[in-house]
């Protein structure tokens, strides 16, 4: 496509608990957001006459692109990062009862697995078929926009802008903020765009 714009869901009520994973709803914040996001993607798009709005199955995403009239497609390979057992918890709540693991996952973020879950390498090769769905994405009148999730756009990023697997799981994705990636002859140009909420 022209440009690939990828943004996190708006504010979720998890977000607002400090708890990670689940499948909250977005809160009012978050909903503001959402209803700023097509006026913001109108005002910024470029040549491209067609955008498709790409999903996860879980509600904060499909909430957040809920005002958005473009056409959209649900993938689940786009849901968020599966933190097993601790599913649900608070950052505080996993030191206690898993004092260990919250020091492995400190020590190798990138391979740390989550007990019934998932690590930043297992979720790397869950998106490699969303990549390759970008990457044959030729229509240079087509934009993509997908609404994800933090560890997830961490890892689709990282692949345009060529991070390293130990930088990955540590790039910074704000919140109610639009990232636009242009694919350049050498690289990709990156603009951002931050909605005060
Ligand atoms: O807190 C939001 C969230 O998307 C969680 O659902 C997810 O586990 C986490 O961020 C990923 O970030 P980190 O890998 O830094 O814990």
């Amino acid at each position: 496509p022209r440009s690939f714009y990828f943004s996190r869901h708006g504010e979720s009520v998890y977000n607002l608990q400090g708890k990670i994973g689940g499948d909250s709803d977005i809160s009012p914040r978050g909903e503001a957001f959402a209803k700023r996001l097509p006026g913001l993607i109108k005002d910024n798009l470029g040549v491209e006459t067609r955008l498709t709005v790409w999903t996860s199955t879980l509600k904060r995403t499909r909430q957040t692109a809920a005002f958005m009239e473009w056409p959209q497609v649900q993938w689940k390979q786009l849901d968020e990062l599966d933190s097993g057992v601790c599913d649900g918890m608070t950052y505080e709540e996993i030191e206690v009862r898993f004092p260990n693991d919250y020091l492995e996952r400190d020590e190798d973020k990138y391979n740390y697995r989550y007990h019934g879950g998932e690590s930043y390498r297992d979720l790397v090769q869950r998106l490699e078929p969303i990549i390759l769905e970008l990457e044959r994405h030729h229509e240079p009148d087509h934009s993509i926009m997908i609404v994800g999730h933090q560890a997830v756009l961490r890892a689709i990023y990282a692949y345009f802008l060529n991070y390293s697997l130990e930088e990955l799981p540590y790039i910074k994705i704000p919140l109610h903020a639009v990232v636009k990636l242009t694919p350049k002859a050498y690289g990709c140009l990156e603009e951002r765009f931050t909605v005060d909420i």
